[in-house]
This record gives structure tokens, C-alpha cells and sequence, in this order.
């Protein structure tokens, strides 16, 4: 087994992370200072979101240059300092790829835009447009037209994303070289491997056919705020895929991930996560990216049985053998696991039960930081603290297209827009959470909850806090092969609002047993023909022929070599 199958890994968003300079932004110094606290915790690999440098437009995800670190966060010999700091411990570094576009910013991009005729010019999407305007009707996913008309040269670039950040031309030969040498740079200094951002939106249509959907991008979002059935969701998001189906997963992409699993193998041991749930993007199972996210796994409202019995069936079934699955339940662009799963009444103890389930799953799980705390989606209500565009942009469209008074809109567009899931970790029971000092604003305001034990301080002096919940169930999963390496089977009891199965190795084999209900549950053990060693148990627990489940409970049981006398 690979050290990416076997390893949990820990989405590290930087800017929000730990200040180790105190101007208020999380840097390199500061995860340094941290490096024990992720052993600590008992994670195996970090997934580092961009740290190079950016003009932060879209918080990173607008990369100025591909070699190098932003230097609010640092310098290449701090980076190397936390990469050996992480190998040092036995822990694994992935960095966040964008291929699809660049910033504005960069100087790619800069000499591309400079004239028709500059060598670099067809390294993006340039188009002389129609008569009128555009090329077609196609839009960006962030808003507005995809085509942004540039002056300079009296063409339009094209731009899936925000207009700073113009889209790649990946059929050019040199594009490829230019940043198959970037990732070289960075597997060269012992990097582990990458995340890819956006990989579906990587081609267009190059017949540029307009797209179908027959409304605006205004009709969508009116029609999304105002659906309520499931049937008026589903329509939502039926136009939403018709608005830009021509933008992404077009022919040729997998042939350039082909291309990129080349040159990382041409380095041992290194892996490419693919920030897509389309399972063609495994290849053969060895020919392309080695995992991609199961996000189906978290769009819903509720863990229930049916629901992850259903999404392994599917997943697994449709993944090539020699594939692997990662699994997440959220990152740096949807909620905080515990507002957006919880019911309000029980948050912490769906989120232990939610945590149980993904790393007994089969399948590498990936966390995001700030989740072993319990942080909460944060309400950021003053528009002019908004860093993520799109809050800003939800709050345009509030009072511009539902009419809501401004106060109202801020407080829709902070859950709508990314701030609420960015805001600083929370360290301590200090102003700022303990991120920066108590005399520097910090980049996004801090969720005021750390004053209610939402801090690792805290909860590190407390053994029953949620932190030290998932330290414990990190190491539940790390001493047991059958929760990391073993083969899914589902188990279905009578009462199949019970999520049970059975994660089977060569060494070992256990039973998992969920209860994602508020009530008491009964299941009978009896026809098993194994007797059972406890592994795991949120409460005392007699393992005789018949179990208890409390609400929200966990149970985790070896049955390897206890066949019972009477079987
Ligand atoms: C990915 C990132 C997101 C970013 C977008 C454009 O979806 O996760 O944060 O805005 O790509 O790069």
C-alpha cells in the first residue's frame, strides 16, 4: 500500500492558519511553530492551498508566479523548513496546483496581453470577438461574461473563473513545458505531490458554441433563492450545468493528465489528487490522476445510512481496481462541517459520528483545519470585512435582484460567499483567538466563539473536547490496517437506519456501527459466529449478542481471530 491510501490528510489554508510574524496573516513561520501540534494531532499529510505569490483576488488561486512563495507568508528556505520539518516528523506535503488559469499578474500573462504578436500571445484564450461584442455567450462561473475585452490590443481573453484570472491556453506546447518545469521545481525539492484545482474547466469547446440554457445568470440565482422542492433544486441545477456544460470536461484533458502523471512518476512515490468527482479522470486506475474527491459523499444535509451506504456502492463500483478513493466532508469553498451538517441541537455529536464515518470509510480522508475544534461557519455581517468576491457579490445581488434591505443582504451574503469557512484559527481563549496579536487586525475577522471554548487551548486541557475526540479516532484508525488498507463490505441490519459495515485486510477485520439517529437503537449480534474485541466505543459497552446504540453513537469492533466455540 501506497503512504497516500494509508494517510489522513489535513487541508492547510495559510493565510489563515497560524501568524508567526503578527501582522495578522498566517505565514510559514507560523505553521513551522506548529508542525508538532499536526503530529500532535496525529494527521499524516498536509494539503497546503496556494502560498505562492498572488495579487489575492481569489485568495491564491490567482498564482503570479508558479516557483516561488508570496513573501507575506515567507520565503523558499521557510518553505523548505516546513517541508523538512513535515518529512522530519514522518508527515507528507501536496501543494496546490492551478493549471487552468494564471493571475493577471503574472508575467505570462502580462507579455501575452502586451501585443498580438508577442511570442507569448497564444499562451492564453485570445479572441478578436464579433462584430458586436464576444465571441459567444458564454459566462464565468464566478459571474458575468467569460470574454473580458482588453484594450491594449482590441481582443478578448477568456477567463472561466474571475477576469483576473485569464485561462490558460493548454493546446500550446509551451504552456505544458513552462509548468510541467514548475512541478518539476517543486517534486526536485521533495514535494509529495499536488492537488489539482478546477482540472474539469482545463478545455472548452473550440467550436465556441453558445451555451443553452436559455437564461441569465440572474434568472439562476433569483431561481435558486427562491427554490424550494426538491424538484425546483434539481431544475436549478440542470440549467446551471446547460449554462456552462461547453466550458468544462472537454476532450483532451485526459490525455494532459496522462501527460502530468508522466512527469510525476518520472520522481518515486509522489501522488496527484484531482479536485474533480468524475471518476474517467482515474484512468486505468494507474495511468492518470491516483485519486479523485468523493464530493457526492457530502452534499447532502445529513449522513444517514442510506446515503453513505449508497454513495460507497456507487463509488466504488465505478472506480477502476487499481484506484483509489479520497474522501472529503469539506474544504476551503463550502461550510464548516459542523453548521453545515449539524442539526442545530446536536452539532458535536453528529460531528463525532461524521468524523467515525469518514475515516472508517474506505478511502483517504482528507480534513480541513480548524474542523478538530469544532469550527463554526462564521457570520461576518460587515460588508467592507469581506475578502472572498463572491461575498461581495452575493451581497450586490441581494439587494439588486431580491430587494433586501443592505443589512439583510450582509448577513445572506456572509453564508453565501467562502469568508465564513476562511476566518482565522482559533488558538486560544486571547483576542483574535490567539491568531495575531491583540493590536493587529487580522486579514478576516475572527469567529467570536473561541471565547466559548471554540480554541485548542481549551480543549487541549479538557480529554472530553472534540479535539482530543479526534486525536483518539486518528489513532483508532491508525493502529487498525482493516480501517486504512481493508476491503469495504456493507452489513445490513433489520434496522437499516443503523450505518454498519465491515472494513476486511489480510490482518484484520472490523465491524463498524453508526447510529446517524437522535434515537436508541437495538442490534443483534447473535448469527454473527464471532465473538468481538472492542476497539473503539463511545460509551461502556458489553458486547454480548445484542448492542445498544445510543444516539449519534460509534462503535468499532475486531473480529479478527475470535470465532465463537459454538460456530
Ligand atoms: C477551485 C478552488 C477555489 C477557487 C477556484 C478557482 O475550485 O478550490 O477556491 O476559487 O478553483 O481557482
Amino acid at each position: 500500500m501506497k503512504w497516500w491510501q494509508k494517510a489522513v490528510f489535513y487541508q492547510i489554508y495559510p493565510r489563515s492558519f497560524a501568524d508567526g510574524n503578527g501582522d495578522g496573516i498566517g505565514d510559514l513561520a507560523g505553521m513551522i511553530s506548529r508542525l508538532d501540534y499536526l503530529k500532535d494531532l496525529g494527521v499524516d499529510a498536509i494539503w497546503l492551498s496556494p502560498h505562492y505569490p498572488s495579487p489575492q483576488v481569489d485568495c491564491g488561486y490567482d498564482v503570479a508566479d508558479y516557483t516561488a512563495v508570496a513573501p507575506e507568508y515567507g520565503t523558499l528556505d521557510e518553505f523548505r523548513c516546513f517541508l523538512d520539518g513535515l518529512h522530519e516528523r514522518g508527515m507528507y506535503l501536496i501543494l496546490d496546483l492551478v493549471l487552468n488559469h494564471t493571475s493577471d499578474q503574472h508575467p505570462w500573462f502580462i507579455e501575452s496581453r502586451s501585443s498580438k504578436t508577442n511570442p507569448k500571445r497564444d499562451w492564453y484564450v485570445w479572441h478578436p470577438g464579433q462584430k458586436h461584442g464576444p465571441p459567444n455567450n458564454w459566462l464565468s462561473a464566478f459571474g458575468g461574461s467569460a470574454w473580458e475585452f482588453d484594450e491594449t490590443t482590441g481582443e478578448y481573453y477568456y477567463h472561466y473563473f474571475f477576469k483576473e484570472q485569464p485561462d490558460l491556453n493548454w493546446h500550446h506546447p509551451d504552456v505544458r513545458n513552462a509548468m510541467w518545469d514548475s512541478v518539476r521545481f517543486w517534486l526536485d525539492m521533495g514535494v509529495d505531490g499536488f492537488r489539482l484545482d478546477a482540472v474539469g474547466t482545463i478545455f472548452e469547446d473550440p467550436s465556441l458554441p453558445d451555451h443553452k440554457a436559455g437564461v441569465t445568470q440572474d434568472d439562476l440565482y433569483r431561481m435558486d433563492r427562491l427554490a424550494q422542492t426538491a424538484a425546483e433544486h434539481a431544475r436549478v441545477a440542470r440549467l446551471w450545468e446547460e449554462m456552462y456544460q461547453p466550458q468544462h470536461d472537454q476532450p483532451g484533458i485526459h490525455e494532459l493528465m496522462q501527460e502530468l502523471r508522466s512527469v510525476v512518476d518520472e520522481y518515486p512515490d509522489r501522488v496527484l489528487v484531482g479536485e474533480t468527482d468524475d471518476l474517467t479522470y482515474y484512468g486505468d486506475g494507474d495511468n492518470e490522476l491516483h485519486m479523485v474527491f468523493n464530493f457526492p459523499l457530502m452534499r447532502t444535509r445529513r449522513l444517514t445510512a442510506d446515503w453513505v451506504r449508497k454513495n460507497q456502492e456507487e463509488r466504488l463500483a465505478g472506480i477502476p481496481s487499481k484506484g483509489w478513493q479520497c474522501n472529503p466532508l469539506g474544504n476551503h469553498d463550502c461550510g464548516r462541517i459542523i453548521s453545515e451538517f449539524g442539526d442545530g441541537q446536536h452539532d458535536e455529536e453528529i460531528a463525532r459520528l461524521n468524523l467515525a464515518i469518514l475515516l472508517t470509510m474506505k478511502g483517504t480522508p482528507f480534513l480541513y483545519n480548524g474542523e478538530e475544534i469544532g469550527m463554526t461557519n462564521a457570520s461576518i455581517e460587515n460588508p467592507s470585512d469581506f475578502r472572498d468576491p463572491l461575498s461581495s457579490q452575493a451581497y450586490e445581488m441581494e439587494i439588486r435582484l431580491m430587494g433586501a434591505p443592505p443589512e439583510q443582504a450582509a448577513v445572506y451574503a456572509s453564508q453565501r460567499g467562502r469568508d465564513k469557512t476562511r476566518t482565522p484559527m482559533q488558538w486560544e481563549n486571547a483576542p483574535y483567538g490567539g491568531f495575531c496579536p491583540a493590536n493587529v487586525k487580522p486579514w478576516l475577522p475572527v469567529n467570536d466563539n473561541y471565547q466559548h471554548g471554540v480554541n485548542v487551548h481549551d480543549q487541549l486541557q479538557d480529554p472530553n473536547s472534540l479535539w482530543w475526540y479526534y486525536q483518539r479516532i486518528l489513532e483508532v484508525r491508525r493502529e487498525n490496517p482493516a480501517l486504512r488498507e481493508g476491503e469495504y463490505e456493507a452489513v445490513v441490519f433489520q434496522d437499516d437506519h443503523i450505518l454498519a459495515y465491515r472494513r476486511v485486510s489480510p490482518e484484520q477485520a472490523c465491524l463498524i456501527l453508526l447510529n446517524p439517529t437522535a434515537e436508541i437503537r437495538f442490534l443483534d449480534l447473535k448469527h454473527s459466529g464471532f465473538a468481538y474485541r472492542i476497539v473503539y466505543s463511545h460509551h461502556p459497552l458489553d458486547v454480548m449478542d445484542s448492542i445498544t446504540l445510543q444516539p449519534w453513537d460509534v462503535v468499532i469492533l475486531d473480529e479478527s481471530g475470535f470465532q465463537r466455540d459454538s460456530c
